[in-house]
C-alpha cells in the first residue's frame, strides 16, 4: 500500500492532477490545487451527477442558518493538545472507538487520560480534551467586529433547505422530488492527513430527496445514516454519506424563520446522498491507475483506465516528428469545432513519450500525424494512425471520411 501511495501521490503531481497549494511559498497547511487534468476530470465527474432540480446557493452563510441547523452549537470535534510540542490531535485519532464512545457518554474532561504517546514528540503529556468548533468564519465589514461575523458553509445542503419553498413553488414540483447542489464547503479540520482525503476546503455533491409520508408509513430505519466506505491506499475511509435526516432541518428553519415550509399540510422528510468530490476523484484515480509491462517489450507504462465519460480527453492529436507540428496543430484547430468529444494537442519530444504521457492521463485515443498524412503522393495521404489506450492496437483512419466519435470507436 505504501508503495502505491508514494507512486500515486508523485504521479498525481507529475501528471498535473493535484498540486500542493502555494508550493512556491512553501505550501499552505496541506491544501491542494487541481492541475489541468484534475480540473478536467472534476468537471466531467460533476457533469455526471444527477440533479433532479438544481440550485447554487451562497458560500457565505447567514449565522441564523447555522443557528437553526445546530452547527453553531454542535458542529465540533474533541481536540487534545500535547503540552510538550503543542501538536493538536482529534481525540478520536488517539484512542479506540470504544474509549471514545465512553468519553462522549461521560464528557468528563478531568477524569480522562490519553494512554498513547504523542506521535510527534513521543511524550505522554496532554492538555485535557476541549471542544473545537469546525466552522470557518469570515468578516463582512472592514472592522473585525463580532457582530459582523459570517460563516463559510460547512455543507451545501443548508442552501437547499433554506430555499426549499422557493424551489418547490418556482418549479411546480410535487412530492417526492430531489434537489441537488454541487459546490465548495469549508471545515476547520483539526488534523489533515492522507493528502486530498481530508482538507479544509473541499467540494460536495449533495442530493436532498424530499417526500412526505404519513407517520405510520415511516420505515423502521428512519433517521439513520448509512455511509459508503472505500479502501483507499491508507485503508478504509468514508466516501459518501447517506442519511435519512427526517424533517429536522426544514422544521428548524421553519421555527427560526417563522415561515411555513409545509407541503400538503406536512413538513417533508428528506433522504440525503452526500459525496465529497475530491474523495471520489481519489477513489477513481486509485482504482483506474495501473502500472504494467508492455506486451512484447521490456518497457513498462503507467495507464489510467478511466472510462470515456471521465477521461480528461477522449482524443489527442500528436505529430510524429517536429517537422509535422504545424500540420498536426492545424488539424487540431480544424477538428475542435467539428467534433463533440474532448480533444487535446500533444507535443512530446518523441512519439513514445507522447503515448506514455497520454496513457498516464487516461486519453482514450491518440491520432498521429505522420509524413504520409501530409504527402499528396502517398497512398496514405490524409489518413492518421489511431491508437487505442488500453489495447494499444493501431489502425489507419481517413480524415476525409470525417473523424467523429462513431468513426473512431467503430474503427477499433
Ligand atoms: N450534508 C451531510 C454532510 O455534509 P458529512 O458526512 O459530514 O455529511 C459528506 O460529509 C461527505 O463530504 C463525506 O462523505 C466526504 O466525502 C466529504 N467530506 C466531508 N468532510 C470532508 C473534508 N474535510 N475533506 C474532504 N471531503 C470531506
Amino acid at each position: 500500500n505504501s508503495v502505491i501511495h508514494k507512486d500515486l501521490t508523485n504521479y498525481l503531481k507529475h501528471y498535473g492532477f493535484f498540486f500542493p497549494n502555494a508550493e512556491i511559498y512553501g505550501g499552505l497547511a496541506k491544501a491542494w490545487d487541481l492541475g489541468p487534468y484534475g480540473a478536467e476530470l472534476k468537471r466531467k465527474l460533476k457533469n455526471l451527477c444527477p440533479h433532479n432540480v438544481g440550485c447554487d446557493s451562497q458560500i457565505i452563510t447567514h449565522p441564523q442558518i447555522l443557528a437553526a441547523s445546530g452547527h453553531l452549537k454542535n458542529f465540533h470535534d474533541w481536540l487534545v493538545e500535547c503540552r510538550q510540542c503543542r501538536k493538536r490531535y482529534r481525540l478520536d485519532n488517539l484512542i479506540s472507538s470504544e474509549q471514545f464512545s465512553v468519553f462522549l457518554s461521560q464528557k468528563d474532561k478531568n477524569n480522562y487520560q490519553v494512554k498513547k504517546n504523542c506521535p510527534r514528540c513521543g511524550k505522554n503529556d496532554f492538555h485535557p480534551p476541549r471542544q473545537f468548533n469546525l466552522l470557518l468564519t469570515t468578516n463582512l465589514e472592514i472592522t473585525e467586529d463580532k457582530e459582523n461575523v459570517a460563516y463559510l458553509r460547512p455543507e451545501t445542503c443548508q442552501g437547499i433547505f433554506t430555499n426549499f419553498a422557493l424551489i418547490q413553488r418556482s418549479t411546480h414540483r410535487q412530492l417526492p422530488f430531489g434537489v441537488g447542489q454541487i459546490g465548495k464547503s469549508f471545515r476547520n479540520e483539526i488534523t489533515l492527513h492522507h493528502g486530498i482525503f481530508r482538507t479544509r476546503e473541499f467540494e460536495q455533491m449533495e442530493l436532498e430527496f424530499f417526500f412526505a409520508l404519513p407517520k405510520e408509513e415511516l420505515p423502521h430505519y428512519a433517521k439513520k445514516t448509512q455511509d459508503l466506505y472505500f479502501n483507499y491506499h491508507f485503508g478504509w475511509g468514508e466516501l459518501c454519506s447517506n442519511s435519512h435526516r427526517g424533517n429536522y432541518d426544514l422544521s428548524q428553519h421553519s421555527q427560526h424563520s417563522q415561515k411555513d415550509l409545509r407541503v400538503n399540510g406536512t413538513i417533508p422528510e428528506v433522504i440525503e446522498v452526500s459525496f465529497g468530490v475530491e474523495r471520489l476523484m481519489l477513489a477513481i484515480l486509485q482504482d483506474t491507475y495501473h502500472e504494467e509491462k508492455v506486451a512484447g517489450s521490456q518497457t513498462e507504462r503507467t495507464v489510467l483506465r478511466l472510462p470515456p465519460l471521465l477521461a480528461p480527453f477522449f482524443v489527442a492529436i500528436i505529430p510524429l516528428s517536429q517537422q509535422l507540428r504545424n500540420t498536426a496543430y492545424q488539424l487540431y484547430l480544424d477538428l475542435l469545432p467539428e467534433v463533440s468529444f474532448s480533444l487535446t494537442y500533444e507535443e512530446a519530444p518523441n512519439i513514445g513519450k507522447a503515448y506514455r504521457r497520454q496513457d498516464a492521463i487516461g486519453t482514450i485515443y491518440c491520432l498521429t500525424v505522420d509524413f504520409d498524412t501530409a504527402d499528396p503522393n502517398s497512398s496514405h495521404y490524409n489518413t492518421l494512425t489511431c491508437r487505442h489506450r488500453d489495447s494499444m492496437e493501431q489502425i489507419r483512419i481517413s480524415r476525409s471520411e470525417g473523424i467523429g466519435d462513431d468513426k473512431i470507436t467503430k474503427s477499433l
